[in-house]
């Protein structure tokens, strides 16, 4: 796990002790370059996998070349810069009346830069220590980072919590297991829509039109979006869907309110004292309060189905398109259901293509090419050209003010700048 020194690890932990049927982990080497949040995070870990009786090692380490020799499988889940670039991230779009947000517009390019130069070395070294690997990929922005990592040639898949969020919730609206629950699921990371949710599996009946029926509303408060709208969509769009559908609802939040960043900073400091308690074994009920839920199901799941030794064989993963969505360009990375095995992910066919999703859809998908373009070459030019082309900005005034601020921002980030 590179980035294991993270708050979010117990998390990941824990699924690892659980689910040790599913992925029988002999090794889990933490790498991290905060050699104190990796003592603090590694005996946790420790202490979680004696706890739920496995017998796997729990290793740490700040030498990443070292850390990911032999591995089978590398998780990515650093963020370069911490919490404080986050918050600036999360701070300056608002100077233009944009979302301030980590993943989605200016706040999300910035991250985009600052963190594909630094994954994409991570994999090389990677890819001389231990060829063969499978590298899964947390760190956001999913999509970008994904896109940078296959079309450099890597054995990467991309993950996100969101559709497994939504399985495991319509499962307990529905009264089923999980594992019934099979989402039509469409989209770009932090872009998507659940068009369709299926019973037992891809050919299931859809049984969308009831959930929305019987619990449309309380769905709607927790993407806080009216039900009127979920109504009329017919069909379920990701929290960051507000993003777009309500975006200067949010602004206006933003701008009145605390910042994400500072929450989860505050709530990293907290987590970190309770992690030093040599009496803690379980991941602190806390830690729910932050964003990832069910993030160690969906790793555990995926590494399993990619070393072939289980793990459920249709996921929601992030992964080339390949004509699935035939408005996008081939190699757009697209979140969408995959068959996965051993030979990696095969996305599932799409049906239809509703130009409520369809417009918006290419238009990110074509920022995040001139993002990655930006990342990878550098340049104010570059960054100013992502930033007009992303639906939430366009205007040239906006777009030349927010390419100031991201520089300005992050130039200890980007050695073009
Ligand atoms: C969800 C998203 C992740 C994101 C996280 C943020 O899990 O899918 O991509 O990193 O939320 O959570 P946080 O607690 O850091 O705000
Ligand atoms: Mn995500």
């Amino acid at each position: 796990m590179v980035g294991g020194g993270s708050t979010y690890t117990p998390e990941l932990i824990d699924g690892f002790a659980r689910m040790r049927a599913t992925l029988p982990v002999t090794e889990l080497v933490l790498i991290d370059p905060d050699t104190e949040r990796l003592e603090l995070v590694g005996g946790l870990a420790r202490r979680i996998f004696a706890r739920q009786g496995h017998d796997g090692a729990v290793t740490a380490t700040a030498d990443l070349d070292a850390g990911v020799d032999g591995a089978d499988a590398v998780l990515l889940q650093l963020r370069v810069g911490g919490q404080a670039a986050r918050l600036q991230d999360e701070t300056w779009p608002l100077d233009c009346g944009c979302v301030g947000q980590e993943t989605t517009g200016a706040g999300g390019l910035a991250k985009a830069l600052r963190t594909v130069p630094v994954v994409l070395d991570i994999a090389e070294r990677v890819r001389r220590a231990s060829p063969g690997a499978w590298i899964i990929d947390f760190t956001n922005p999913v999509g970008i980072v994904t896109r940078a990592l296959l079309r450099a040639g890597h054995r990467a898949v991309g993950l996100c919590n969101v559709a497994i969020g939504l399985q495991r919730r319509f499962a307990g609206l529905l009264g089923v297991a999980p594992s019934e629950v099979h989402l039509d699921h469409v989209g770009l990371n932090h872009l998507t829509w659940e068009t369709g949710v299926r019973l037992g599996g891809p050919g299931g009946t859809d049984v969308l039109p009831g959930l929305l029926a019987g619990h449309g509303g309380r769905i709607a408060e927790e993407l806080r979006l009216p039900q009127p709208l979920l109504e009329r969509l017919g069909v379920v769009p990701s929290y960051y869907l507000r993003y777009f559908y309500a975006h200067d609802e949010v602004v206006a939040e933003q701008r009145s309110g605390p910042s994400r960043a500072a929450e989860v900073a505050a709530l990293e400091k907290r987590l970190l004292e309770m992690y030093a308690d040599p009496a803690l074994d379980e991941k602190p009920e806390l830690l729910a309060r932050r964003g990832g839920a069910f993030y160690s199901e969906a790793a555990v799941d995926l590494a399993a189905a990619l070393l072939g030794g289980g793990g459920s064989p249709y996921q929601v993963v992030n992964t080339l398109n390949r004509g699935t969505l035939p408005f996008l360009p081939d190699d757009a990375v697209v979140e969408v259901q995959a068959r996965v095995g051993r030979d990696g992910a095969q996305p599932l066919p799409v049906a239809g293509g509703d130009p409520l999703y369809t417009g918006l859809v290419s238009a990110v998908a074509a920022y995040e090419d001139l993002a990655l373009e930006a990342a990878l070459r550098g340049g104010r030019e570059r960054v100013f050209r992502a930033l007009l082309a992303h639906p939430l900005i366009g205007q040239y005034t906006y777009a030349e003010k927010l390419t100031d601020r991201l520089i300005a921002h992050n130039r200890e980030h980007l050695p073009w700048a």
